[in-house]
């Protein structure tokens, strides 16, 4: 078990912009309750708030572990990119926001609303006060609508003032959701991802200021365990236990219809960090 004492912790939205963001969020007359997961709250971000990111990643919507973490892309996706943020040698300078402040429900929702001007409106304040704050070398995206919602934003004035580079890269959950949709099988989903993902290290990896020096290096044809990277306790509000950080799954919707299912998230700690005396 990790000592309590000096572990790192994310201090949460103390700069006066992000307090502020933060109390103005949307709410369900912005984001509709057909589409929108409203009622797990608006999960609103990862990383840097202190000005020190290097890079920003934009990514979809949260998911179930985001949803008990409070903070975006924590499960084995933010895993992924944790991963990919080692290969182009930041472990700590980064800042990460999704398209949507709410977990998508259903089919479509995504792109029904990913234009919406209350969603877009929002969404620009976040990535405005990000590239205000920071010395951005790059931004990436992850998956086609956070490109769009990228494009969106790099198409008002403050947005087209940011000098960062950009990459789009396939979504770190493209190879399950395009092999489950019949499209392709999961390893040729899972080589498309490492070619996407390595024409942006290539592109990107010369351009950023890194936390570790990191010599470029290439994925295969596939994300191995290895490949992933656990989320940094600096990422996580104060007290939450390391097993929330581990590459080990531990949330996981369930219900015997959709109602009981979309209200119910099942925390289960990972047999590994079952670490009290054993009991009979
Ligand atoms: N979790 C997030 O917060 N964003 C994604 O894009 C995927 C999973």
């Amino acid at each position: 078990m990790e000592a309590v004492m000096g572990v790192d912790f994310d201090p949460g939205y103390v700069r006066a912009r992000y307090r502020k963001l933060v109390s103005d969020h949307p709410d369900d007359s912005v984001y509709p309750l057909s589409d929108f997961r409203v009622e797990w709250g608006p999960i609103f971000h990862r990383g840097r708030l202190d000005g020190t990111a290097r890079v920003l990643v934009i990514g979809q919507d949260p998911a179930t572990h985001e949803a008990i973490c409070r903070r975006i892309l924590v499960g084995e996706a933010g895993q992924r990119v944790q991963g990919l943020l080692a290969r182009l040698g930041i472990t700590r300078s980064y800042v990460l926001a999704n398209a949507f402040l709410y977990s998508v429900y259903g089919q479509g929702g995504g792109e029904r609303h990913v234009d919406d001007p209350g969603i877009v409106a929002y969404r620009n304040r976040w990535l405005d006060a990000i590239a205000r704050d920071n010395q951005l070398d790059a931004v990436i995206s992850l998956g086609h609508l956070a490109d769009r919602a990228h494009e969106t934003w790099r198409a008002t004035p403050s947005g087209s003032r940011c000098p960062a580079a950009y990459a789009t890269v396939l979504h770190p959950t493209y190879p399950e959701s395009a092999s489950r949709r019949g499209q392709i099988t999961k390893a040729e989903a899972f080589a498309r991802l490492c070619t996407s993902w390595n024409e942006a290290l290539v592109a990107l990896h010369p351009l950023i200021t890194q936390d570790v020096p990191t010599p470029l290096s290439r994925y295969g044809t596939s994300i191995a365990r290895t490949d992933l990277a656990a989320i940094p306790a600096c990422d996580l509000p104060a007290g939450m236990p390391p097993w929330m950080r581990s590459l080990d799954a531990w949330a996981r919707r369930m219900g015997t219809d959709a109602d009981s299912k979309r209200a119910t998230i099942t925390v289960s700690i990972p047999k590994k960090a079952r670490t009290w005396p054993a009991v009979d």
